[in-house]
């Protein structure tokens, strides 16, 4: 065990599926309350953690969504962000691709530019004074319609050069990739990498709209890609990538325990799966955290770990002299004695 939470610690991690609103813990939700004058629903940091009880992702969004409305200002942003770039950099994580929801604060009047601009000076300082590289991945909230989606789209192109991808998040049940068809044309038009929320409480029907509707190259999520072996057997062939989120899963009652998590099956099939925190404020732990929880439920091996690990690595946007750079570090961590 000793053995195994020092290896997790050491091996240098990719995060590829963390909605930065999603790490809003707490303390600091009080904290920009109080700055902004903003009463919360509850009365303390204990009542607030007290309601973190989901029976579903809809009872998490309905929370999380209330939580996000203390972000105001531009200083708000990049203190979110940066807390987060922090504690990655505490779990040895290296390369975040960080999700945003702008339709979450445009809606209640903030610029687009303010969070876009937060968010990037927390990067810009995190890479000088943390050696954490991050990019920004704006996801568009699917139980709006794609219209308000091609206007934040719109909004996105004038800081082209501070998004790299988009992504689809927020209730899935009866809000399918396809009614987002065309907004997503047109973001990878524009070059943008693309990725969708697929397959957490959705049908496996979802993840195929993702890869054949919306051109996706990864799956957030992906679970219920199980119960459909033409899928799993596609996913093997084409090495789509999973981003997976246990503690997450456990939360939202994907699963019921983590001994039952689908990811020794994923990774028995040979799916391409990494693990994520999706949001950590929230679930009860950072990336570490949910490789801990997975691992012990799991039982899995040295090697099982480490091949996750890499995953991570090979589906992120690094380049391909930072993939190896990483990768020969992760030669080194096993090699060491233990
Ligand atoms: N937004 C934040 N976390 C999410 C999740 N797990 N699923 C869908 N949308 C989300
Ligand atoms: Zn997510």
């Amino acid at each position: 065990m000793h053995d195994t939470s020092s290896l997790i610690k050491r091996l240098p991690k990719c995060e590829l599926h963390i909605h930065i609103e999603g790490s809003l813990e707490p303390e600091l939700m009080f904290a920009l309350a109080r700055r902004n004058g903003i009463r919360l629903l509850y009365e303390s940091v204990d009542a607030l953690r007290q309601a973190y009880r989901f029976r579903n992702l809809q009872d998490f969004l309905d929370i999380y969504y209330q939580g996000m409305s203390v972000l105001i200002t531009e200083q708000d942003f990049y203190d979110l962000a940066s807390a987060y770039l922090q504690r990655a950099r505490a779990d040895n994580v290296r390369h975040v691709e960080m999700f945003f929801d702008p339709q979450g604060h445009t809606a209640r009047g903030v610029a687009f530019s303010t969070v876009v601009g937060g968010l990037h000076r927390a990067i810009t300082d995190a890479r000088r004074e943390l050696g954490v590289d991050a990019s920004l991945i704006m996801c568009f909230l699917r139980h709006l319609d794609e219209v308000d989606a091609e206007k934040t789209l719109d909004c996105a192109l004038a800081f082209r050069d501070k998004i790299v991808g988009i992504g689809l998040d927020s209730s899935e049940s009866g809000n399918p990739p396809s009614k987002f068809r065309r907004v997503f044309a047109r973001a990878r038009d524009a070059g943008f990498f693309v990725t969708a929320h697929a397959g957490e409480e959705g049908p496996p029907s979802y993840v195929w709209e993702a890869l054949d509707v919306l051109g996706v190259a990864r799956i957030d999520h992906g679970n219920r890609s199980l119960e459909d072996q033409a899928l799993v057997g596609r996913l093997a062939r084409e090495h789509v990538a999973l981003t997976v989120c246990p503690l997450s899963n456990l939360r939202l009652r994907v699963v019921d325990d983590l001994t039952h998590h689908p990811l020794r099956r994923m990774l028995d099939k040979g799916l391409m799966v990494s693990v994520n925190s999706d949001d950590p404020a929230y679930f009860g732990g950072y990336v570490n955290d949910n490789y801990h929880a997975v691992s012990d439920a799991l039982r899995l091996e040295r090697d099982e770990i480490a091949a996750i690990v890499r995953n991570g690595i090979s589906a992120s946007l690094m380049t391909a002299s930072e993939k190896d750079s990483a990768l020969a570090e992760i030669a080194r961590v096993l090699a060491e004695p233990l």
